[in-house]
């Protein structure tokens, strides 16, 4: 008997397997990004004395971006650009203050729920979504536990990470402080402003402006804040920052930073092979906690290069990578797998261990580093990724690309359409990746150095020359290309005129030509500026001082305040050395 194919049961069964291998076809997306690895640290980008045998097997299998732009210099909006598609002064994530990251769990601004994350978009699509490691964008707004910034609000199914950053202050050297290093002479600056708080109250009561109660209510007052000041940023720094949650539980305080990794890694590998058989496909993203300060690691890492403490941290990232690929090989997705690597900002170069090793970054022949504004050395991420059905093995794409292009790249290969009103500022990458287009679909981009635009790229439709116009350039201490701890971005030289770099003979920024030979291009550029202000809509800055502060009653706190202290017990006992 043959079976005729207008039989419903033969039609059912033809629709089964198409619904089947519709969804089968659905790729999975793993974002992974490194914490301010330089571009000049990594082996397919040029070293030779730090081996990364995991991160340079994607770009053998798949394409390494040599012009690949983050939106900022700093973690905090890079990171919010990478997860919109969008420059970060949209969603109000760019300032310029002191400040230009969130510095406590206990903070109020983030990220907006407003924003529409890639995790959304992969949400809304169908896909499983997760976030392992780092998330720097924010915890509660307004009350503890409301969770208004949390991943899990705005996107991620699963969390398992640390909503703030690494710092110095969580290692076990306590003479490392972020506070210390950029404020040298902390103490002294304390006593200072108790003593001119107290010479001032006194003077208000002497000269009669106000009575004696008042003037002991103003002391009381002006001391607590002093105290509450000291108290958090430098002798609690750690217990209150150091925090690790899964979901909105939080399952560590302090974070113990030497298993940190391989807790990553393991909850990677544990979460890939339990999607070997799901029927949805997964957007699983992991923001390691290398390369930034304090680093620690696993002992089978120490001293395998001659980069000291930091090189044993690169090695065990790259470790980590190649953990997440070995686990994909072994749940048979790699196929059918779009895996993206990258870093959030460069690396910081002024940043040394109480002992002045260096602890920061290396970022090749690229000018300047993290948090020094615009110049390419803190914004050129070293970017690999691996995308079998579309992109050819050993693929070089050394046009401008962007981190927030990953959002609209992501929009095509999940299918699903954008809505105009996003207002997103990435490109689809996946014309340049696949070979169908050569040139950058981004004609201008602009540097931002917080809230203010240091420099503007152009790059011609025609042509190979992609042009940089810097307006402003960091103010470097004399004599060398860093600043003290951070450039800040308010201090930083205005160029007048503009100094005009054409970034593909002089990728190193250190020949200016002639802008009054290349008229066009300079006022082209001005005006892509002009039109780019006009497209900013003012919004709540999430950044400003207000918003910034610790605020006692955000505190996430384990056990009972003021002791907040626990580890996490799904790994306990297991890591330990
Ligand atoms: C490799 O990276 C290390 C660590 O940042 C750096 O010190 C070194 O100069 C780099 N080596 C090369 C050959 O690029």
């Amino acid at each position: 008997m043959t079976t005729n194919i207008l039989d419903p049961r033969s039609l059912i069964l033809v629709l089964l397997i198409i619904i089947q291998c519709s969804d089968a076809k659905k790729p999975n997306i793993i974002l992974m990004m490194a914490d301010d690895l330089g571009i000049g640290d990594v082996g397919c980008f040029g070293n030779t004395t730090i081996k990364t045998p995991n991160i340079d097997r994607l770009a053998r299998e798949g394409a390494k971006l040599t012009q690949h732009l983050s939106a900022s210099s700093l973690c905090t909006p890079s990171r919010a650009a990478f997860l919109t598609g969008r420059y970060p002064i949209r969603s109000g994530m760019a300032a310029r203050g002191f400040a230009r990251v969130t510095l406590f769990v206990a903070a109020s601004g983030g990220l907006p729920t407003s924003e529409t994350t890639f995790a959304e978009l992969a949400k809304t699509a169908g896909y499983k979504t997760a976030l392992l490691g780092k998330w720097h964008q924010g915890l509660s707004q307004d009350s503890l536990g409301d969770y208004e910034h949390h991943p899990n609000s705005q996107g991620f199914e699963y969390f398992y990470g640390y909503p703030l950053t690494n710092m110095k202050d969580f290692g076990k050297d306590t003479r490392e402080s972020l506070f210390r290093s950029i404020f040298p002479y902390w103490n002294f600056q304390i006593v200072t402003a108790f003593v001119i708080m107290f010479i001032c109250c006194t003077c208000l009561y002497s000269t009669r402006m106000v009575g004696l109660a008042l003037y002991i209510i103003l002391v009381i007052f002006g001391s607590s804040v002093l105290f509450t000041v000291h108290y958090a940023i430098i002798i609690r720094y750690r217990d209150f920052n150091s925090l690790l949650f899964r979901n909105k539980e939080l399952v560590e305080q302090p974070m113990e930073l030497s298993t940190l990794t391989r807790r990553f890694a393991a909850e990677g590998v544990e979460y890939l092979e339990k999607r070997r058989n799901d029927k949805e496909p997964f957007l699983l993203t992991i923001g390691w906690p290398h390369m930034h300060t304090y680093l620690d690691t696993a002992k089978a890492f120490v001293n395998r290069n001659k980069h000291g403490r930091y090189g044993d941290a690169l090695e065990e990232l790259d470790w980590g990578v190649g953990e997440i690929l070995g686990a994909l090989d072994r749940s048979n997705l790699a196929d059918n797998t779009f895996i993206y690597f990258t870093s959030d900002n460069g690396g910081h170069l002024e940043e040394r261990n109480a002992d002045g090793e260096v602890h920061g970054g290396y970022n090749g022949i690229y000018k300047g580093g993290k948090a020094h504004g615009a110049v390419d050395g803190g914004i050129r991420m070293p970017t690999v990724l691996r995308y079998p059905p579309a992109v050819r093995p050993g693929t070089v794409i050394d046009e401008p690309t962007s981190l927030m292009d990953v959002f609209p790249t992501i929009a095509n290969i999940i299918q699903t359409k954008l809505q105009p009103k996003l207002h997103i500022d990435g490109q689809d990458m996946m014309p340049l990746l696949s070979g169908k287009e050569t040139v950058s679909s981004h004609d201008f981009m602009f540097h931002y150095c917080g809230d203010d635009i240091h420099a503007i790229r152009y790059r011609p439709r025609t042509g190979s020359s992609i042009w940089k116009l810097v307006l402003k350039s960091p103010n470097y201490l004399p004599g060398k290309q860093m600043c003290q701890f951070a450039c800040s971005c308010q201090e930083a030289i205005v160029n007048d005129p503009p100094l005009l770099h054409d970034m593909t003979s002089d990728p190193s920024e250190s020949r200016p030509v002639d802008g009054t030979r290349h008229p066009e291009v300079v006022s082209l550029m001005l005006k892509a500026l002009e039109d780019h202000k006009d497209s900013i809509i003012p919004v709540i800055n999430q950044l400003d001082m207000p918003r910034l502060l610790w605020k006692p009653w955000l505190q996430p706190c384990c056990g009972s305040f003021p002791s907040c202290s626990c580890s996490d017990e799904k790994f306990e006992g297991q890591f330990v050395e």
